[in-house]
């Protein structure tokens, strides 16, 4: 988008062509409610100068940026038609044979779906139906549609259309990686030529767009949100630009996990992830809970369940530093409150 347009158009026009602007505008702490109706320089023009020097706000760098961040956003979602909005599940018959008991599960794009259930129950089994995009044609005979039609056959057979990333075996191993060996997983995956300089390219590029800067050895889990998603921009990577991503129980890794996800996940995006880690299963908006192998309730998120969740955290937080200090030899003692 030029520049020339973008200092055009309200706010409010902005966000409704690029929803997610909003992420932007939350990263960077830019409040904008009630200033919808302004356009870009109004709305920088409403700081003062003590803010805008106790910030460090830049408009014009500021600006530019955005309008960085809706071309890369652009070219990362893809061609509308490739824009996954829904995915629904059409119930089909339990272990026993019996159907199951709901008339059509619709999950929207943007939402985190946990799947929870006794292991062998069939989280997994219902993940391969959404891969498989199954039409009758798999052993639960579920049907998956994807934005509310029967899918186009290219979905299945198509490698480089891929409509669903899987991180479920290698997901441990991902989390270890420095910034350098995930692109260059996603290079190898996708490129075979000049591996070398397009992994030093996406990297500059992921710098550029970065507030902070970060070095190829970072580890990806230390990166900030804003690093992340620069990374997740510059990178061209399979995984970021499948609309669907499952995750199959991925609870042993001892790291910080919500980072990771906020990683691998962006707001656009349908996740499934079936899990037995509260925490995991918590993050979903909904989940659907699996009992001999058909879909028997699915359960929003409560408001008591997000603040039992927040608790939660701050458990596995304490649980990791105890973990820490144990692995570099320390005495433990009693760790009080570890916060955030
Ligand atoms: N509705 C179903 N009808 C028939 N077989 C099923 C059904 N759901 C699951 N299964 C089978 O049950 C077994 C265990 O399921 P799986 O998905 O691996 O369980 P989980 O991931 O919960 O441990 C698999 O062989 C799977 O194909
Ligand atoms: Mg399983």
């Amino acid at each position: 988008m030029k520049k020339s347009e973008l200092i055009k158009k309200q706010i409010s026009e902005l966000l409704a062509d690029f929803p997610f602007l909003q992420a932007f505008f939350n990263d960077n702490g830019l409040e904008i409610e009630g200033k919808e109706a302004l356009t870009l320089p109004q709305y920088f023009a409403t700081f003062d100068e003590d803010e805008i020097e106790d910030r460090a706000i830049d408009a014009e760098n500021l600006i530019f940026q955005i309008g960085e961040f809706i071309e890369q956003m652009i070219a990362f979602l893809g061609k509308d038609e490739d824009i996954v909005k829904t995915v629904s599940i059409l119930p089909g018959t339990d272990k026993s044979g019996n159907a199951e008991k709901f008339n059509e599960l619709v999950i929207k794009q943007g939402e985190i779906i946990s799947i929870v259930g006794p292991t062998g129950s069939g989280k997994s089994r219902l993940l391969g139906d959404i891969e498989w995009v199954a039409q009758n044609d798999t052993p639960t005979s579920r049907k998956i549609l994807i934005n509310n039609d029967i899918p186009d056959k290219k979905w299945r057979f198509s490698s480089s259309d891929k409509l669903v990333a899987q991180l479920s075996q290698n997901m441990n191993f991902v989390m270890d990686l420095s910034v350098y060996e995930f692109v260059e997983l996603h290079a190898e995956s996708r490129l075979v030529e000049n591996k070398e300089i397009i992994i030093k390219r996406i990297i500059n590029k992921a710098n550029d767009l970065a507030g902070e800067k970060f070095s190829p050895d970072t580890p990806i889990t230390s990166l900030s949100g804003g690093q992340s998603r620069a990374l997740m921009i510059a990178d061209t990577a399979i995984l970021s630009k499948s609309p669907i991503i499952l995750i199959d129980e991925i609870e042993n890794a001892g790291i910080d996990r919500k980072r990771a996800l906020r990683l691998l996940l962006s707001e656009d995006k349908i996740v499934l992830m079936a899990t037995h880690d509260p925490i995991l299963a918590l993050m979903g908006d909904r989940r659907i809970v699996i009992k001999n192998g058909g879909i028997h309730k699915v359960i929003e998120t409560t408001d008591q369940e997000r603040e039992i969740l927040s608790e939660l955290e701050k458990l596995d937080k304490t649980l990791l530093a105890y973990r820490t200090k144990l692995r570099s030899g320390e005495i433990i003692e009693k760790i009080e409150n570890v916060n955030r």
